[in-house]
């Protein structure tokens, strides 16, 4: 009896992973200092070609953090949305993708290391070790980042458009998105402090301006003033201007995203549904409270588990030469 026991119990293990794995955070294979002993100043060679752009762009640390985000929900993090498709069918050509910026920033990177270490350091290691710089380029406290990924060679719109949560998403919605990559409550509402740095194209969330219960008007979970400001900034069916997400210091890494969700004024549907839940909503309670105790130390333990999530690592994948196109 306990052989067929054990059997199906194998059997089950195997196929709870056989679904599970290549979504899940786990992150066998990565380690922290990965490139050591194969390129011992990757590290730092990163940070000064960050630190180059900050000083001249510093408004592309929103977009280099969200990248990192945007490459581990799809796939995994194994730099699938910096793959170029001459249809414009690659992840980066997905509407929800279109806001992305920086990728000659990846490109600069990749080509400083490439000189210094010729095929080792891979595209996906990159997107990490450059999140966790612009964190610390804002403000934000640092983190050790673990390295040690390879780079996959798929990249589908359609998969971008179909399972990036969207801005309309509401609590449930945001926690089973999370939950499918391994990620819990706690780093939901981690994360989403994300937005303390960035901006935000209008047609993010011009529906809860314009006619949100079709009766002309405004979502009434904002704030009026806010409103009235965002609709003077945001014409209807506007498509170039951006917006700060947290305003008055979207450069800055801060506690401000969280101050500004209970007072109506989050600007996604998705931030304020973070009052939803009461664990979400007990955090975003304590980090206003405590001006963010433990918010900047949280954000660099959740950032490393969002970059276990799908990762290749060992023989799988490879190391891309060119970040945009497979070897
Ligand atoms: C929880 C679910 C999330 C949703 C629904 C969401 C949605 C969005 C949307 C709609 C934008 C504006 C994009 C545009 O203009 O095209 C945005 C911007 C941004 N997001 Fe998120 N986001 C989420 C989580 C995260 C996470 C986990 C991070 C990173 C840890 C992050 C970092 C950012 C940053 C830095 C920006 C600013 C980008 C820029 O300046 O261009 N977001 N997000
Ligand atoms: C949350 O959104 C999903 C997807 O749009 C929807 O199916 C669900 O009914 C919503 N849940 C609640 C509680 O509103
Ligand atoms: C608002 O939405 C309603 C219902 O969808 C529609 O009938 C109405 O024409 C819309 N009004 C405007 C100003 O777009
Ligand atoms: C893509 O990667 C898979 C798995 O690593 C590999 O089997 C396949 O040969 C690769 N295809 C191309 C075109 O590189």
């Amino acid at each position: 009896m306990a052989c067929p026991k054990i059997f199906l119990y194998c059997l089950l293990v195997q196929l709870m992973f056989l679904f599970l794995v290549p979504e899940v955070a786990h992150g066998q294979g990565l380690k922290v200092g990965f490139y050591q002993k194969t390129c011992p100043n990757a590290e730092a060679i990163v940070k000064k070609v960050i630190g180059e752009v900050m000083s001249v762009a510093p408004g592309l640390s929103g977009p280099l953090l969200r990248m990192h985000f945007h490459d581990c929900f799809i796939r995994g993090c194994e730099g699938s949305i910096l793959l170029n498709s001459p249809t414009h069918q690659a992840e980066k050509d997905a509407a929800p993708n279109q806001g992305l910026r920086g990728f000659q920033t990846i490109d600069r990177v990749k080509t400083a290391l490439e000189k210094a270490c010729p095929g080792i350091v891979s595209c996906a290691d990159i997107l990490a070790i450059v999140a966790r710089d612009v964190v610390v380029a804002t403000g934000g406290l640092s983190y050790n980042v673990e390295t040690g990924r390879r780079d996959g060679n798929i990249s589908r719109s359609s998969e971008a458009l179909n399972n990036l949560i969207p801005p309309t998403a509401n609590i449930t919605t945001l926690k089973t998105g999370f939950a499918r990559r391994g990620l819990n409550v706690k780093d939901l509402v981690v994360l989403s402090g994300g937005h303390t740095i960035g901006f935000s194209r209008c047609s993010a969330f011009s529906n809860r301006l314009y006619n949100f219960t079709g009766k002309g008007d405004p979502d009434p979970k904002l704030d009026s003033t806010y409103a009235a400001r965002l609709k003077f900034q945001c014409k209807p069916n506007d498509v170039t201007t951006h917006v700060e997400m947290d305003p008055g210091s979207a450069r800055t890494f801060d506690v401000k995203y969280f101050e500004l969700i209970p007072k109506r004024r989050g600007l996604f549907t998705s931030d304020v549904a973070l009052l939803d839940d009461s664990q979400t909503k007990a955090y975003i309670d304590l980090q206003i409270k405590t001006g963010g105790s433990t918010f900047f130390k949280d954000f660099g333990v959740s950032m490393v588990k969002m970059g276990q999530v799908g990762v290749l690592t060992g023989a799988a994948g490879e190391v891309r030469k060119v970040c945009s196109k497979v070897n």
